[in-house]
């Protein structure tokens, strides 16, 4: 199939765009590179089935003629991701996450092309003790990034019903893995191990009670190309996740040994921090077979081992 992956130089794209192509797919990605990179890309660089444009989802004119290719499917990650960012700068968020998934949508309608539209768990309500998120779980625009995911969410839903275009909305609960930042607000097990591996303080922000779902990204991956390739889930929105949380002060110790270099400190966000987050995929799990193959420790091990390649520990 002619597959275009949106944000495909970024952390989970990477892994989408490599998994397509094992798929002997024809994949094109359009990334402005604002925090992803070619870097991500370099295994397939000489792929002839690969095709990358740098290039923005609010240019028009650049999606009017990428769209020219007639793809079948469209996989749309690209997004400022960053919570504190969305904060400061919600106008940011706002036309990156908005208005580019309405230009694709707009693209994608004129193509008839299949719509993956990329959410987060963090649109959610925090999970009450003892349960699970489900997607018929109580949404909640805790920061700009989460509401700009729900209007994201919603336009996508709008043309679905209006329109007929095959589309399908994935909520992924927190992926970690190899590529992912470790610098700012990357991922919490990226920045963790990066802090261990340098023999640095972990901080912890706030008191570390608050419960995180973790995904390794190639069981992401997995989980998005599938349900891009099932006609089964047109119209749905779909969890995936490991099914475990996870304190962030246990975390923490499972990472780092040294007690002495944990430390907890002043929470950025509090008033955005969503205390609870557990997974229910059994929707995702009855409707594309699809479940995690990787506990969190295989991953962390996983995570760690590259670090240390990549910073020539
Ligand atoms: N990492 C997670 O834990 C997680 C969890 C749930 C959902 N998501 C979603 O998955 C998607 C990918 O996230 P990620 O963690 O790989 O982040 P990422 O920042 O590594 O990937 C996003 C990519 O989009 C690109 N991009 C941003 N704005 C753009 C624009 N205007 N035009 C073109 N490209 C642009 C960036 O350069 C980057 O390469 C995002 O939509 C994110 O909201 C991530």
């Amino acid at each position: 199939m002619k597959i275009l992956v949106t944000g495909g130089a970024g952390f989970i794209g990477r892994w989408v765009v490599k998994r397509l192509l094992e798929d002997n797919n024809r994949v094109w990605v359009m990334d402005d590179l604002s925090n992803g990179s070619e870097e991500n890309l370099k295994e397939f660089r000489n792929d002839p089935n690969l095709d990358v444009t740098i290039g923005d989802v609010k240019d028009v004119g650049v999606l009017s003629k990428l769209f020219n290719n007639n793809f079948d499917i469209c996989i749309h990650l690209a997004a400022s991701i960053i919570v504190q960012e969305s904060i400061d700068n919600p106008r940011k968020t706002f036309e990156n996450d908005v208005i580019g998934t309405f230009n694709i949508l707009e693209e994608a309608k004129k193509h008839n092309t299949k719509f993956v539209f990329m959410s987060t768990c963090m649109v959610y309500d925090k999970a009450s003790m003892g349960g699970a998120i489900s997607e018929t779980h109580p949404t909640k625009a805790a920061s700009p990034y989460a509401g700009a995911k729900l209007a994201g969410e919603n336009m996508t839903q709008s043309y679905y019903y209006a329109y007929g275009l095959p589309t399908v909305i994935l909520r992924p609960f927190n992926t970690y893995g190899p590529y992912q930042k470790s610098t700012g607000e990357g991922g919490v097990i990226s920045i963790f191990i990066q802090k261990e591996l340098k023999c640095d303080f972990l901080n912890i922000y706030g008191d570390g009670t608050q419960t995180r779902d973790l995904m390794y990204v190639e069981d992401c991956a997995d989980f998005v190309v599938q349900a891009a390739y099932s006609d089964e889930v047109n119209g749905e929105i779909l969890n995936a996740g490991l099914g475990e949380d996870i304190a962030i002060n246990e975390l923490a110790g499972i990472i780092c040994q040294v007690k002495g270099k944990i430390r907890n400190v002043k929470h950025i966000h509090p008033q955005s921090e969503i205390l609870r987050l557990l997974c229910d995929y059994s929707k995702t799990k009855k409707l594309l077979g699809w479940k995690p193959k990787t506990s969190l420790i295989e991953g962390i091990n996983k995570t760690r081992n590259w670090m240390k390649k990549s910073v020539g520990k």
